[in-house]
């Protein structure tokens, strides 16, 4: 199984877009999705369809259920969600008192349980607090989507500082899976600049595929559809499709050679 951490401390990033979409593409070849919503907005949740799910990722952070307990089947086949609910909220004060509660998501998930997905997509909401350092060091990759404006550079540099020391001090496995450009506007110079100043910085690490602008994308969640269900000819659902294809090629390489590269 592969686990892949979707984050940016950056409010507004496409975090949430780029999992949940992400998580449609690939279950579309057949791969087996698992969404685990580190975030209490629950944004991936709902846009999955998962509607008043009892327990979540507070009952397996905390140790009141198994995965297999919280494990729900969403709106969309080959996709189950680990949901975020209200509870998440209460997180940091439950885990407060527990020693390495950096380490909890990552303890909990090496059951065996865990081993019936090909794919493991976990959001993460916008901050660097104990929700995502969770999910950075449960993960084995990382993807870092970034809204093509100029003001979240300097969110991504200090993303990739928080990204070293994760690495240094929690999880040494951590790979850069790659940088997703999102919300590109190709008639505006600005975006443009934008995705060449990242692509400069990251080079081979930048995915190819850009995810455009797109009014539909931002119309799914009110759905509670992912882009390819809802509108499968748009260009949300053409850019998610190529992201998707990206990733599947990394499949085979070899995650050294992903460290290496950033
Ligand atoms: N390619 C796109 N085209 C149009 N709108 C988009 C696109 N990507 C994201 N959006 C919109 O941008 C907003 C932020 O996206 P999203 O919720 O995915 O970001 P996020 O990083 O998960 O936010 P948060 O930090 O609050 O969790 C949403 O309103 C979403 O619909
Ligand atoms: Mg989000």
């Amino acid at each position: 199984m592969r686990c892949i951490a979707i984050a940016n401390q950056k409010g507004g990033a496409a975090k949430t877009t780029t999992t949940v979409n992400l998580a449609a593409a690939l279950a579309e070849q057949a791969r087996r999705v698992l969404v685990v919503d580190l975030d209490p907005q629950g944004n991936s949740t709902d846009w999955l369809g998962v509607v008043g799910a009892g327990r979540g990722v507070f009952e397996f952070l905390t140790g009141q259920a198994s995965l297999a307990d919280v494990t729900i089947g969403s709106t969309t086949a080959n996709i189950d969600v680990v949901a975020a609910t209200r509870a998440l909220q209460g997180i940091e004060r439950a885990l407060a008192s527990e020693v390495g509660s950096e380490l909890t998501l990552r303890r909990k998930l090496r059951a065996p349980e865990a081993a019936g997905w090909d794919y493991m997509l976990i959001d993460t909401p916008p901050t660097l607090g104990i929700l995502t350092l969770n999910g950075l060091t449960a993960a084995r990759e990382l993807i870092v989507p970034v809204e093509t404006h100029v003001l979240a550079l300097q969110g991504v540099a200090q993303l990739i500082e928080t990204f070293i020391a994760v690495r240094e001090r929690l999880n040494p496995e951590l790979a850069l899976a790659g940088v997703v450009a999102c919300r590109v506007d190709s008639r505006t110079r600005h975006s443009a600049d934008v995705v060449e100043r990242l692509r400069g910085t990251f080079k081979g690490t930048m995915y190819r595929t850009e995810i455009r602008e797109n009014i539909r994308l931002a119309e799914a969640p009110s759905f509670r559809r992912p882009i390819l269900q809802y509108d499968p000819r748009s260009s949300g659902a053409a850019d998610y499709r190529a992201l998707a294809a990206e990733v599947l090629a990394q499949e085979t390489d070899d995650k050294t050679s992903l460290r290496a590269a950033d």
